[in-house]
């Protein structure tokens, strides 16, 4: 059976470009990237050359690119080695209630630790408002933590106005960008985020690779320590490989962000209307928000979410609900509760996410799929009854 994948904002594929050079580097260059030598100092220029690119496609200083793990060991870089780090007194941390879990728990680490955090909340729309995240400053605060994109529902936040706020209140502002980078533009010289957070796997790089972006002068101390790697943020052997490929990967999508992010957005677009006009009681979440081209978040009245992912799975297209499975329980997504909906509603929700490989042939084969395992599940479900 053919599979689709509808998942984008789980994981995307390696491009051909990415692993081509990844694997060159692999292959090519063994040395330690701290070894004087010559192998060193070529896996040193490999990392630099990287490093470079990177930061000039953001928009940043070479020296600001800290590479990591991943958009989770980024997000509590930022939070916890920021936090830890910041002047006596200042024991106060803003955020939202929309956040992924990287930044979720990471402050509930930090409120293990003393600290103080508030949770902003957002509207039905699913997008924060400016006026609420000011509203929440302290005189103890130290930092303001947003997202850029929301992984579940694709709401661009309105980062500028908060980083407006940030400076005027003078406490730093950490986005996490990690859903934003490859699908919207980021120009980090014009947002004025102290810290920007992102991942490699979602613009088609592998796994294992990310990077937080620490603007000059900004106060933060290392989780992991050891070596001086990385301006002493990051200790560890530098992921020479990783780090080429994460700069390939962004330098590949920012290319044909524009273009390729309209082709995406009208088979976006087509799969909403044809679910909504095809499903009856099925609804788009963050409708009236700004959104991220690619994703969509979609009710269905009286289905289980999970029960639509393993029907769909069955038919070879793989998606996601927005709900979590933890402890044997499915837990309904705090996003989407936190945008007004209640229990069940929040359990009906599948995100679709689209990629540079989804063609109309795929969504017009999904729009089918959904339409059939929608009305199959309804003729099963007992909190369903045609109006
Ligand atoms: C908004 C957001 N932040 C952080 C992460 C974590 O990134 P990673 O999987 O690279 O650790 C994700 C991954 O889903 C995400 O969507």
């Amino acid at each position: 059976m053919e599979r689709y994948y509808f998942d984008h904002n789980a994981t995307t594929p390696v491009s051909a470009a990415v692993l081509e050079d990844f694997l060159a580097v692999v292959r090519d260059v063994h040395g330690n990237a701290s070894s004087i030598h010559h192998d060193g100092q070529l896996a040193k220029q490999k990392l630099e050359m990287a490093r470079r690119l990177l930061a000039g496609l953001l928009g940043c200083e070479p020296r600001e690119v800290v590479f990591t793990s991943g958009g989770t060991e980024s997000n509590n870089l930022a939070l916890l080695g920021a936090m830890r780090n910041a002047p006596a007194g200042k024991r106060h941390l803003i955020t939202t209630r929309i956040e992924h879990p990287a930044v979720l728990k990471a402050c509930g680490q930090l409120e293990r630790e003393g600290v103080s955090v508030s949770y902003v909340a957002v509207g039905s729309d699913g997008v924060v408002d400016p006026v609420e995240v000011r509203r929440a400053l302290r005189p103890e605060t130290a930092m303001i933590s947003v997202m850029h994109v929301n992984n579940e529902t694709g709401a661009v936040q309105p980062v500028e106005q908060i980083s407006f706020v940030a400076r005027e209140a003078g406490v730093a502002l950490h986005v996490d960008g990690v859903q934003a980078f490859g699908k919207v533009a980021v120009k980090l010289n014009e947002l004025g985020a102290d810290y920007y957070a992102l991942s490699g796997h979602k613009v088609n790089a592998p796994k294992g690779i990310g990077a937080l972006i620490v603007k000059k002068g900004s106060k933060v101390g290392p989780l992991i320590h050891g070596g001086r790697q990385e301006q002493g943020l990051r200790a560890g052997t530098e992921n020479v490989a990783g780090a080429v490929a994460l700069a390939r990967a962004a330098e590949e999508i920012g290319e044909t962000l524009e273009e390729s992010g309209e082709k995406i957005r009208t088979l976006r677009d087509l799969l909403e209307q044809g679910i909504v006009s095809r499903v009856p009681s099925a609804w788009v979440n963050a409708s009236r928000a700004p959104r991220a081209p690619n994703t969509a978040s979609i009710g269905f009245e009286g289905i289980e979410g999970e029960a639509m992912v393993i029907s769909l799975d069955l038919k070879g297209f793989s998606v996601s609900s927005g709900s979590a499975c933890s402890s044997g329980a499915v837990e309904p997504s705090h996003v989407l509760l936190a945008m007004g909906l209640d229990a069940a509603q929040a359990r009906s929700c599948l995100r679709f996410s689209l990629g540079r490989g989804n063609t109309l042939a795929q969504v017009d084969a999904l729009l089918d799929a959904v339409a059939e395992s929608a009305a199959h599940l309804r003729r099963l479900s007992p909190s369903y009854s045609e109006q």
